[in-house]
């Protein structure tokens, strides 16, 4: 257990003391102590420890003070728990999501230079050379932000799936338990993106790029994909549409997609191994995805596909085998997960045969697979619960960058957000702030409190 008196930063100090042990018999007893308000000293004291650290804090405004103290915290806790356990981690002592937008961010404030992001990721938060490196490339690679409050990307949520896979860490429901209210949703839904269009109208918002996620959008009829695409006519530069589950896939639906602008698509494999794609609850096999991914070539998208390492009863064979199989479909796009577990799932209880260590050679083995065949790393995420504290990465050829995917990640474009748990968020670049706000989480509450929603996405973009 850790003990703390730094309630500020409680959540962030246990998320990193739980990262550093696989198992809760392991975790030994910890006390991490601040002693002083003016000059910081942290007191770490656990079997056999007994460390202090000391620091200054230069005049700053508050909230980059509270920065660094946050970052001092994290960094005095980390190098005494690896003490403790001998172990390190490959995101030291960094617990947040996004490590690329806290490099960049350091450069645009001027705290460092430009091409100075390694250094700074591995000597302030520990961070190995392996994923600092990773970090710069991927910063380098990212080209299209820009930094114009009038330009908005639109995102569609539709949390509807043909069936639950085991793994799956998102809010979705099947589609036999929401059929029945499908049609309320979606006459809600053009409600909003009606309501949003009058919005853009009035403050002058141009939609950039336009994104519908999930869920499984495509497990929706031609009809009903219909309904919503018509609705959606941005002239964006952009538009993609997850249809991740491969058996989802028909040339009715892609012809309906291809008549309203959509540029790109999602089939997301997985893995190549039947065995795990049933273990997993996955209802396709490999081959729907080559039928699937034939379609969509025929009609000229962009294709971005999904795998994940770290699967349940999968050893190095299979992950090389989904590898090498990708790299000859030769998808625009390809992302790389880490499995995320909550603690104490189904999965949780039966953990990647590749074990804990071995997943994170895998992982770079997986990231180097595709660098050297060309593909270049262009944004990176964490998640909580993920095997071994490792990322997810989006990989990109020749210049086929998926641009929301980076304004999301980065958090450098507002977004304006439809559908049930679809959050919406104004960044205002000026004041260097972002502000949010989430729609209702679940189908039916996002139904009846519509009008609310849309009310408060207006007060969200009053001002400009
Ligand atoms: C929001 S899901 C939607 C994609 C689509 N419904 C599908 O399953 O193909 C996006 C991706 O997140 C990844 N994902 C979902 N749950 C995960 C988990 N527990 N750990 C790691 N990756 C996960 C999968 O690769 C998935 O394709
Ligand atoms: S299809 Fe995708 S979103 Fe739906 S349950 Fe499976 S992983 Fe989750």
């Amino acid at each position: 257990m850790l003990e703390t008196n730094v309630t500020e930063f409680e959540k962030e100090l246990n998320d990193l003391y739980d990262a550093f042990y696989d198992t809760s018999a392991e975790k030994p007893s910890v006390y991490f102590e601040k002693i002083s308000a003016n000059k910081l000293f942290y007191l770490v004291k656990a079997e056999g420890i007994n460390d202090e650290y000391e620091f200054s804090l230069p005049p700053l405004s508050p909230l980059k003070e509270k920065s660094l103290r946050k970052r001092w915290a994290l960094l005095s806790l980390y190098k005494s728990l690896s003490k403790q356990s001998g172990r390190t981690l490959p995101w030291g002592s960094f617990t947040g999501i996004r490590p690329t937008a806290l490099a960049r961010e350091a450069v645009e404030s001027g705290e460092i230079k430009p091409f100075a992001t390694t250094e700074f990721l591995e000597k302030e938060f520990l961070i190995s050379h392996e994923k600092a490196l990773l970090c710069t490339k991927i910063i380098k690679n990212q080209k299209g932000i820009i930094k114009n409050d009038h330009l908005v990307d639109f995102y569609v949520n539709i949390p509807i799936c043909p069936t639950r896979c085991a793994y799956c860490s998102f809010i979705s429901s099947e589609m036999k338990m929401a059929e029945k209210i499908l049609p309320n949703y979606l006459e809600a839904l053009v409600k909003e993106i009606r309501a949003m269009k009058e919005l853009m109208h009035e403050k002058a918002l141009i939609v950039r790029n336009v994104y519908i996620g999930g869920g499984t959008p495509s497990v929706l009829e031609a009809k009903d994909l219909e309904l919503i695409l018509k609705e959606l006519s941005f002239k964006a530069n952009e538009f993609t549409v997850e249809c991740g589950r491969p058996e989802t896939i028909t040339r009715e639906k892609l012809d309906v997609l291809e008549k309203y602008g959509v540029t790109r698509i999602c089939i997301n494999p997985q893995t190549f191994s039947d065995t795990t794609l049933k273990r997993i609850g996955r209802k396709h096999k490999s081959e729907d995805v080559f039928e699937a991914y034939s379609l969509a070539l025929e009609k000229g998208f962009k294709v971005n596909m999904d795998m994940i390492v770290g699967l349940p009863g999968e050893k190095a064979a299979a992950v090389r085998k989904t590898i090498s199989t990708l790299l000859e479909l030769y998808p625009n796009n390809i992302t790389v997960h880490t499995l995320s577990v909550k603690r104490g799932s189904v999965l949780d209880k039966a953990p990647s045969e590749i074990g804990f260590k071995n997943l994170a050679k895998i992982l770079s083995e997986t990231e180097n697979a595709l660098m050297a065949a060309g593909y270049k790393p262009y944004y990176l995420y964490r998640q909580k619960h993920q095997l071994g504290g490792l990322e997810n990465v989006g990989f990109y050829r020749d210049e086929d960058i998926c641009q929301f995917n980076v304004d999301s990640m980065e958090e450098s474009s507002s977004i304006i957000a439809v559908g049930a748990n679809a959050i919406s968020k104004r960044v205002f670049s000026i004041e260097n702030r972002i502000e949010r706000q989430p729609n209702c989480k679940f189908l039916e509450d996002y139904i009846a409190r519509l009008d609310e929603m849309i009310e408060r996405k207006k007060t969200l973009f009053e001002k400009f």
